[in-house]
Formats: structure tokens, sequence, C-alpha cells
């Protein structure tokens, strides 16, 4: 491995900050900030069931993810039109610019919008203009990766794929996300088999909440090439073995662990672990507009409590581009970059 320099803790924060890297794992509609929520829903003619900006903020307070979720729903209430699709994404694009995120797989659900009467294409189309957008203005690219709702129907998901379908061009992979517990990967079997047959590259949440059977199944069942979150996976000696052989990438989410309670306190998060395991773990924001941080907040705050170094920075920005759907030659001027970074850093 490329041989890092020693940063001081004080300049730690400005080599995260600074650094080149990728985001893995970031729910489009969980970057939906109170602030804009106030304005889609004045410009719709809605009212968002909060007084205002910082009471709606305060709510923000979960005991486990379907707390969240529930929340999260609501909040997706105020999205009617393409544009107010292309503002939510161009917002997270400018934000993610600022954290030095050079590429970006962004989830995103039909289902939920469908759910409420829009057209996936609505959808669709005002995430992927903002993404176009964003290479020319920002330099920043970044792809769409559809989320199948876990707690729906496998034919629903079906129903989902065949409307995204017209857009496939639009469109790197499918996903997995919602309540997880009680809804296990093999669920969705053939509705990824569908997928893959149509080139499409897979993702799934498992092991956030869920046990690491869910993750092997995640592998197995459905033939995912990352695992989102996957921190359970260190209670299972033989699946972090796999996980390390296959090079399996695992978008880690600390702040998201933090708020939705699945590890008590920063201190006890198993990243440091996860590194120290071998495992291609990466650090990635989910949905920072509810969760407290961005991208490189997630870094800092974990760095800081888990006293990890600046090997460990290079170690997961080198991940999030090893692990990201880019083509060769695009991930390898992205990691020099990011040697390129660190050899100037001082
Ligand atoms: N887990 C599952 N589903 C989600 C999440 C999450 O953290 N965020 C948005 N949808
Ligand atoms: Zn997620």
């Amino acid at each position: 491995m490329y041989k890092v320099k020693t940063v001081t803790p004080e300049r730690l924060p400005t080599l995260l900050q600074g650094m080149p890297k990728a985001e893995l794992h970031i729910h489009i509609e969980g970057s939906l900030e109170p602030e804009l929520m106030f304005t889609l829903a004045k410009r719709n003619g809605l009212t968002v069931p909060y007084p205002d900006v910082e009471t709606l903020r305060n709510a923000y307070v979960f005991d486990n993810l379907q707390e969240f979720l529930d929340v999260y729903h609501q909040g997706t209430q105020v999205l009617k039109t393409e544009q107010d699709f292309y503002d939510m994404t161009l917002a997270y694009l400018q934000r993610a610019k600022a954290d030095n995120v050079l590429h970006t797989e962004i989830f995103f659900d039909t289902q939920t919008h469908t759910g409420h009467g829009l057209s996936s294409d609505v959808v669709i189309n005002g995430l992927h203009r903002a993404c176009v957008d964003a290479r020319g203005q920002l330099g920043i690219s970044a792809s769409l990766i559809l989320c199948f709702l876990r707690h729906l129907s496998e034919t629903e998901a079906f129903e989902a794929l065949e409307q995204a379908l017209p857009h496939r061009d639009k469109l790197v992979g499918v996903g997995l996300a919602s309540s997880e517990l009680g809804h296990p990967p093999e669920k969705f079997a053939k509705v990824f088999a569908k997928a893959r047959s149509l080139g499409f590259r897979l993702v799934a949440h498992a092991g956030e909440e869920g046990p690491p059977a869910y993750i092997w199944s995640a592998l197995d069942v459905l033939k995912v090439e990352r695992i989102d979150h996957g921190v359970q996976a260190t209670k299972d000696a033989a699946l972090v073995a796999r996980l390390v052989h296959d090079k399996i990438p695992l978008t880690v989410c600390p702040l998201s662990n933090l708020k939705l309670r699945v590890f008590p306190n920063l201190a006890q998060h198993n990243l440091g672990q996860m590194l120290d395991s071998g495992l291609l773990a990466t650090v990635n924001s989910d949905d920072p507009a509810y969760f407290g941080g961005y991208i490189n907040e997630n870094f800092t705050a974990t760095f800081s409590k888990l006293g990890l170094t600046s090997t460990d920075a290079y170690q997961l920005a080198h991940n999030s581009f090893e692990a990201s759907f880019i083509d060769s030659a695009a991930r390898r001027a992205l990691q020099d970059r990011l040697s390129e970074f660190f050899e100037t850093f001082d």
C-alpha cells in the first residue's frame, strides 16, 4: 500500500475535508433540507405540519430505522414536479462538491412518489437533469441507483422496474431500501435476477438493523456487488472472511448508525474494526438532512471518536473509488488525484 505521511490530530479535519472522495450511499430524498422543504411546500400550495424550520429540525430524533422512515416519508410529500426533484438533487450535488466529492452514486426510489400520484418519469427526469448539469457546472460525476422498497411486495418492485425501463440509460443500478427487519433480501430474488439480466449493477441494504444472515442472502441470492451498511457483519467471522476474500464493499454511514441507535455512541462504532479486518469499507452520509451531517461530518466525527489516522483516511477514500461503478480509466484518474492530494498535503 501507498505510504501515507503522518498528520497531526489538529490537521486531520483539514485533510479529511480536502481529500478527493466518492459518495456511494446517499438517498436523495434524505438530502432534502428543511429550508428547501418549506420552499417547495409553498411553491406547491402545501403545508408542512411544523411551524418552522427549527421546530422541524428539532423533531429529527429517532429510536430506530422505522421511526426515521415515517418522518422521511412525510417529508417527501412536498415533492411534486420535475423541477422539485431537480432542485433537491442539484442542492445535494453542490453540497457534495463543497466536501470534495468527485463522484457520487445516488439512491432514489420511485415507489414513494408513485404512491403519491406522481409518475416515475417526473422523478427520474428531474434527478437525471441535475446530474447532467452538475457534471458541466460543478465537474462532479453522478449516477443513479433505483431502490426498491422492501416493505412492499416483489410484484410492486417489478412494476417500479418496468416503469423505469424507458430510462434504462439514465440508471446504473438497482438497490433495496426501507424497513429491513422482516423483509429479507430473498423476498426480492426474482426482481434482482431480472435487473441483473438487464445489465443493472446490484446493491442492497443489509445488516443495518438486520442479522448477518441478510448479508449472506444479499450476496448469495440477490448476487449484489456492494452491501449498504453491513455493520452487523462483524458478528459473523465467516461472513467477514467472505467479504474480505471477495472484496465486497460496504457503504458505512456512521452518523446514520448513531441517529438510528445502531450503536449507542460513535466511540463504539465498528468502522475501525472493519478496516483492521481488511474489509473494503467506505464512509457515506445516508440521509444527511436528517442525520446531522454530510459526508465530511461523517468522516470528522468518526475519526475523532475512534482515533483513526491519515492512513485510514487514505484507505477509506481509495476504497470509495475502488467500490464505485465507474470505468477503470476514470477510477485510476480519481485515485491518482487522491495520491497527489496526500503527497502535497502539509
Ligand atoms: N435504511 C433503509 N432505508 C433507507 C434508509 C436507511 O438508512 N434511508 C433511506 N431509506
Ligand atoms: Zn441507506
